[in-house]
């Protein structure tokens, strides 16, 4: 059985102080969640929210980066030992975000996934395709290139831990959801091509997220796919009823 994971991407929202609150909230207000939660919060806040979640069974803490290089002269940068040092268990990595602002490409991002794994924790990869390339019909193509050229080196213990989030360009911080037969159509495709690779066991098992203006009005619609293991979920993650609701219908 895959696992069902819901999780939050604050982006760069939320003062510390808000933070806390937001996952206080969240955690109050609450039945046991019947997969994962992650918080992904911004890095000053990963220590605090960390000790927020000690001993908690289904809640746990993602950092939205992380730098490719071990360590060194990398003035501002992050490295993915301070995040394990501070309590990450998984690292956002490729969100579409970062591609197009901060040029993170294919081989970067491969670096970034072997660093994460490496020091023991779990990628959240992000993949999906802008609009002109889903208006072309390309999209399947271009999320499989995507995939390939970021996470196909890995063997397949290492692949095992990684979490895929499918979020297309034009879904997100749009209001404009894919349906829920474009999602799945979409996940159905990944799940084919790591079946292809890693064998049906892996594919199997492996979570696949939607990400892309998922709110709590669409998330139980979306999450009843058989594809659709769960959400990266951004504008709606920084409200905690909303984001309960999302965790209440996975
Ligand atoms: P959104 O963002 O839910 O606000 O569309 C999703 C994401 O970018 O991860």
């Amino acid at each position: 059985m895959r696992q069902k994971i819901v999780a939050g991407n604050w982006k760069m929202n939320k003062t510390f102080q808000e933070g806390l609150d937001l996952v206080s909230a969240v955690l109050e207000n609450g039945e046991e969640p019947r997969g994962l939660v992650v918080f992904g919060a911004p890095y000053v806040h990963l220590q605090a929210v960390a000790q927020l979640l000690k001993g908690q069974k289904n809640y746990r803490l993602a950092a939205q980066n992380c730098h490719q290089e071990e360590k060194g002269a990398y003035t501002g940068e992050i490295s993915a030992d301070m995040l394990v040092s501070v309590g990450a268990d998984f690292v956002i990595l490729g969100h579409s975000e970062r591609r197009q602002y901060f040029e993170e490409g294919s081989a970067m991002l491969a670096q970034k996934t072997d660093l994460v794994l490496q020091k023991g924790m779990r990628p959240i990869f992000c993949c999906g395709e802008p609009l002109g390339i889903r208006e072309s019909n390309t999209h399947v193509q271009y999320v499989a290139a995507q995939l390939k050229e970021s996470l196909f080196h890995l063997n397949e213990f290492d692949f095992a831990k990684v979490v895929i989030a499918y979020e297309p360009i034009w879904a997100i911080g749009t209001g404009r959801t894919a349906s829920s037969d474009q999602a799945q159509e979409m996940h159905a495709a990944i799940r084919a091509l790591l079946a292809e690779k890693y064998g049906a066991a892996v594919a199997d098992s492996t979570s696949i997220l939607y990400g892309g203006s998922c709110n709590a009005q669409n998330a139980q619609e979306l999450f009843s796919m058989p594809d659709v293991d769960g959400g990266l979920i951004g504008g709606a993650s920084l409200k905690p009823d909303d984001f309960r609701a999302i965790i209440n219908a996975m």
